[in-house]
């Protein structure tokens, strides 16, 4: 028998997110993001109760979690930057800037640095096409970043 992850707390705020959307699917991003804010990522184990409470397979909610790219399946830092990996930010500086940040931290994408502040990820687009290049720190959206605004925004999350 495989114990159960989820605690009462995050059962009951699961269901109320069911009770409040149409479709089980619906409350599927919902359901991972209450894990996540207190666990930081999702685990397998986790994410098999969710899919449990949610009705839905394990490969079902896994789709979500892997077409979504804020739900994080792995231990990440205790902050995460997101560059914008998508078509507008390409043409205006993505690749710079992608450059810069990694060669500051020194890690790629996918990776997080040795004194575990920062996790550095893609994402599709920001929704902040007009801030190109755009990136996020947590919840919090930056652009257009230069060479000199990245030293400012990452000072703040010491
Ligand atoms: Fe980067 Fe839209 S393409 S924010």
């Amino acid at each position: 028998i495989k114990r159960p992850m989820l605690t009462e707390q995050e059962k009951q705020e699961i269901t109320d997110e069911l009770r409040h959307a149409e479709l089980p699917e619906a409350a599927a991003i919902e359901a991972l993001r209450v894990v996540q804010k207190r666990r930081g990522w999702v685990s397998d184990a986790s994410q098999r109760d969710i899919a449990v409470q949610l009705g839905m397979t394990p490969a079902e909610l896994d789709a979500v979690a892997t077409f979504y790219s804020f739900i994080f399946r792995k231990p990440v830092g205790r902050h995460v930057i997101t560059l914008c990996d998508s078509m507008v930010c390409w043409s205006l500086g993505h690749d710079d800037l992608y450059k810069l940040v990694s060669e500051k931290l020194g890690i790629a994408y996918g990776g997080t640095t040795t004194d575990n502040r920062f996790t550095l990820l893609p994402a599709s687009c920001l929704g902040a096409c007009d801030r190109a290049p755009a990136m996020m720190v947590d919840d919090e959206l930056y652009g257009p970043v230069d060479t000199e605004r990245i030293d400012e925004i990452l000072k703040k999350y010491l």
